[in-house]
């Protein structure tokens, strides 16, 4: 009898922990149900991603091309990223560009500096299906959705025409150039020789290069005038070189009887120009270049077909008087 009632008892706690367990899992079972499924017909819309390669990362005129960049990017809701060699630099460049392929971007914006050593990595990217679009220097042989920018050689073109102005169409003239490996500053002087062949009484007697850099550009001029003391002209062909060509004429107090055309308008640049230390200046749109890239990137992921197409965004001759008198100060045309 009494074995019967421990039999019963240990019946009954089986079954009680039966239960229990039962209840376990089915609460289990339910509780996963409630996880929604993925909605593989409607997945989360990915940001698109975008990389902005600066020739120099820190350069006020590669500022301004990321403030139009970041604008649209605001507007349209796409992440830009800002990248750029720390000292404007091909090689560097070039890499960055390689390592954006790499980390599969959505598009990237940046220049053709040189036709051979871009055109490769540009047409790898096409390869691989990641948009291009090329601003400020072109690389036309490339397979790059489109180009936004300068028309550099006509950019150089009004260079040489306002210094034969300036000059009353006799002198010697010099060029302070950005750099002899970018193809939009080679066409920059291209366009400047072109334009000094209507004065034959001008001469060119010299070309060094600042490297985009404001202290190489004072450098250089300090040694072309000591190379040339005739000198009465100099064209410096990249943002920073106006400002360092000014310096190098202040340090030999020859500001007065050499006439100075610049390059872009940086603040500091319109500043020489107002005070009268600089004549000339040839304005560009970085912003729109920036604003306007990041349009056609986005453009490109939704399927428009760019056909290689060229923008050329505005570039044109500002004078001392300009500054005094134009009411309208936005010479980049900043939105
Ligand atoms: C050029 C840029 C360059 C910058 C350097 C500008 O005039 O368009 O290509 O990076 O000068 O300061």
């Amino acid at each position: 009898m009494k074995s019967n009632r421990i039999l019963y008892i240990i019946l009954f706690v089986l079954f009680i922990v039966a239960v229990l367990i039962t209840l376990f899992y089915a609460n289990k079972i339910v509780s996963l149900s409630l996880v929604p499924e993925p909605d593989v017909e409607h997945p989360t819309q990915k940001r698109l991603h975008f990389v902005l390669i600066a020739h120099e990362k820190d350069n006020p005129y590669w500022e301004s091309v990321r403030e139009g960049a970041y604008a649209a990017a605001d507007k349209y809701g796409v992440h830009v990223e800002y990248l750029g060699p720390v000292r404007a630099n091909v090689q560097d460049h070039i890499q960055l560009v390689d390592m954006s392929i790499a980390a599969q971007v959505d598009g990237i914006l940046t220049q053709g500096l040189t036709e051979e050593g871009f055109t490769p990595v540009i047409n790898k990217a096409i390869d691989k299906n990641i948009p291009v679009i090329l601003i400020d220097t072109d690389a036309p042989n490339s397979n790059r959705h489109a180009y936004i920018g300068t028309n550099n050689y006509e950019a150089g073109y009004l260079a040489g025409l306002k210094m034969i102005e300036l000059l009353g169409g006799k002198g010697k003239v010099g060029v302070i150039t950005g750099s002899f490996q970018a193809e939009n500053m080679n066409l920059r002087t291209e366009g400047f020789k072109k334009a000094l062949e209507l004065a034959p009484e001008i001469e060119l007697v010299a070309i060094e290069s600042s490297e985009i850099s404001q202290v190489e550009a004072e450098e250089k001029t300090l040694k072309m005038l000591k190379e040339n003391p005739d000198i009465n002209g100099i064209f410096g062909n990249s943002a920073l070189d106006g400002i360092g060509i000014v310096k190098a004429l202040n340090r030999l107090d020859r500001s007065e009887d050499v006439k100075v055309v610049a390059f872009d308008t940086l603040p500091e640049t319109l500043s020489l120009l107002t005070a009268g230390e600089i004549d000339a200046i040839i304005t560009q749109e970085p912003y729109e270049m920036g604003y306007r890239g990041v349009e056609k990137l986005l453009e490109v992921n939704l399927g428009v077909e760019l056909s290689g197409m060229t923008i050329t965004t505005r570039s044109s001759v500002i004078t001392h008087e300009d500054m005094l008198q134009r009411a309208d100060k936005n010479y980049d045309n900043k939105k």
